[in-house]
This record gives C-alpha cells, structure tokens and sequence, in this order.
C-alpha cells in the first residue's frame, strides 16, 4: 500500500501550530485524494509534525497537483518503511504541479487588527470548493465572493489561486484600503492593474480592478455594502461558485449574530450558483455548532454538511476566543 507523509505547516507560534495540526488531517480528508486515504496518523519525523497516509492507490497526476493547494500541509513525501536493506523511515520528496496565479505573499503583506488569520481562510476555499459540485474545476475557472471581506484576506487568497472575486463589507475604509492595498502591490510586483470606479445608487463608490499577467486577467470587485444588500454589491458579477467569509467578532448578544444572519443567508443562498458551497467561521465559545446548524437551515434551504469530518474542525484560538468554528453548507443543484 503506498503511504503518503505530509508535513504540517511549521509555525513560530503554538497558537497557528494547534491550529495546522487540528485541521490539517480534515483538510487532506476533504479533499480529491480523500477518498484514497485509508488511514491517517500523526507521527514525528526528524522533530517536526506529519501525517502519515495510506493510500489506496499512487498519487497520479491530478492529485498531485491538489496537493500544492493545501494551507495546513507544507511538502509531501513517498514515505518507505525500508528500501532493500536500508532500513528506513525515507522520504522521497514530491513535487505539487500547482503554481499560484499570483505570489502568496499578496495574502501575508499586510498586518492588520481583526486580520483573518491567513491558513484558515485558504483552508476554507479548499473545503468549500472539494464540497461543491465545482470540485474537480480548476481554481481559474472559479468565482468567489467574500461578503464580509474586511481588509480582502479571502480575496486575495482567492486571487493568488487564480479565481475572479467580489467583495464587500459595510466599512468604507476597509473597501477603500483594500483597493489602495491591490493597486500598489501591483506597482510594486510591476504586475497590470487596471482600476475602474463607479457609483452605484444606495450603494456609492465600487472598484473593479483587472489583473493583468501575460494573456490572462483576473477580476477584482470591490463594495461598500451591508450583507443585505450583496446583490446589489455584486450587480454586473456572474453567481459566485463560493462564498466564503469570517463572521464578525466580539459580537455581545447571539441576537446579534442571528440578526445579521436572518439578514445575510438568503441574499447569499440566492446569489450561489447551483451546487456551489458557502463557508463561514465564526466565534462558537457561546453560539455552539448545533445552534448554527439550526439558523442556517431554518434560516436559508442550505444544507449544512456535519458528518465527520466537517463536525471536528473546532479549535481554540485564544485565551477569549475558546472555539472558533467552520460550517460548509450547499446550495442544491436543481434536479433538471
Ligand atoms: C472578521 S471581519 C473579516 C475580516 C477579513 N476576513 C479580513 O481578513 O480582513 C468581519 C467583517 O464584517 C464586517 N461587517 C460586520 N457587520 C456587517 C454587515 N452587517 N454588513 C457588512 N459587513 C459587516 C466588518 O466590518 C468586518 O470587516
């Protein structure tokens, strides 16, 4: 049986270490190579953290290729128990095929408070893609929209996977220094970017931004806007593949939440494409799982997946923040 050993993506911090050994066996799980996987178990080699895999088959091509995408694995190897008379473990690094549209420090150059933390938002694209009916399209072919998108962590993760994306937030500044923030690392990346704005009534001032490298350009929107009005924010963007986002924190009463939820989950379900995935996380220390689960399918007609692994993907963040929590829930197809 050929066996797989994936790093887990070293980290400075204790805090961003739990984090990629938590959910970096979901995440392998969740993805195309998921169903070869037979068994998963954390081992050390040489003092650093791996998943050791057994797969039902050797990775062909296409797998390969996913493999560069995953945010809580770093490097992969062929692992051997032996090799002839050399007594193993070995490790026969592999190489991912997959290559980002545009360099990943887009999503780490900037610092900034109420920042989503960078490997969780690339984590939940690549869930909420591998749960969608979009699974096996490549990213460039993938829309995304991020309704919460503060200072644009998901938009540019996006973009550097080579999707078009739409975002907005009900926060001028952080629209506005989303857009200054692309144009100028444009300038300096000596990367294309074109910039377009309008004004949109009840809406105001949008940014589309192309990118432009060699033939191809990707497509940035940028509004100002509340979650009820997504659609208008994104009027003249074709149906999002996915939505993803990170909810607000620091939110005192659960009313609040479910207020804005009450606000948002049908905008949202009416924008998805059909067969597309919404993810979110959220604050779950006093608004459990369970109870979100209950809001998004009372709420909404989304289907919120919670067989495992989708219902082990709580971790701790901070001393204040005790669980945070990821759900992802799809829009059905239609049956014709
Ligand atoms: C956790 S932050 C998102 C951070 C973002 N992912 C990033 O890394 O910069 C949540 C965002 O929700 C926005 N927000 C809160 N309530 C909103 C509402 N009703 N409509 C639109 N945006 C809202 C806030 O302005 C904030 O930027």
């Amino acid at each position: 049986m050929p066996k797989l050993a994936s790093q887990i993506a070293p980290q400075r911090s204790t805090q961003y270490a739990q984090l990629a050994s938590q959910l970096a066996a979901p995440e392998l799980q969740l993805s195309p190579l998921g169903s070869h996987i037979q068994h998963v178990e954390p081992t050390p080699l040489g003092g650093q953290e791996y998943l050791l895999l057994d797969l039902d088959q050797p990775l062909d091509d296409a797998l390969l290729h996913e493999l560069g995408t995953l945010a809580m694995t770093s490097a992969h190897f062929e692992f051997f128990d032996r090799l002839g008379d050399v007594e193993g473990p070995l490790l026969r690094p592999l190489t991912p095929s997959f290559q980002p549209t545009l360099p990943p420090d887009i999503v780490t150059a900037r610092r900034y408070k109420g920042k989503t933390n960078e490997m969780l938002t690339q984590f939940m694209l690549n869930i909420a893609r591998h749960s969608s009916a979009f699974a096996h399209r490549p990213w460039d072919t993938l829309r995304l929209y991020d309704p919460l998108a503060g200072g644009g962590t998901t938009l540019f993760t996006g973009l550097m996977l080579g999707m078009e994306v739409a975002g907005s937030d009900e926060d001028r500044q952080a629209i506005d220094g989303t857009a200054q923030f692309l144009q100028q690392y444009g300038k300096e990346q000596r990367i294309g970017i074109n910039v377009r704005t309008e004004s949109l009534k009840n809406i105001g001032k949008r940014w589309w931004i192309d990118i432009k490298q060699g033939g191809t350009v990707q497509r940035c929107l940028l509004s100002r806007a509340d979650v009820g009005d997504g659609a208008q924010a994104l009027h003249g963007f074709k149906k999002p593949h996915l939505i993803v986002t990170d909810l607000p924190y620091g939110i005192q009463h659960n009313g609040e939440l479910i207020s804005l939820l009450k606000n948002a989950l049908p905008v949202w379900e009416g924008l998805l494409d059909e067969g597309g995935a919404l993810a979110f996380s959220w604050d779950a220390t006093r608004f459990p799982r369970e109870d979100m689960i209950a809001q998004v399918e009372t709420i909404s007609g989304l289907r919120v997946l919670d067989e495992a692994p989708y219902n082990t993907l709580t971790h701790q963040v901070d001393r204040v923040i005790k669980r945070r929590d990821v759900i992802v829930a799809l829009r059905n197809e239609s049956p014709n």
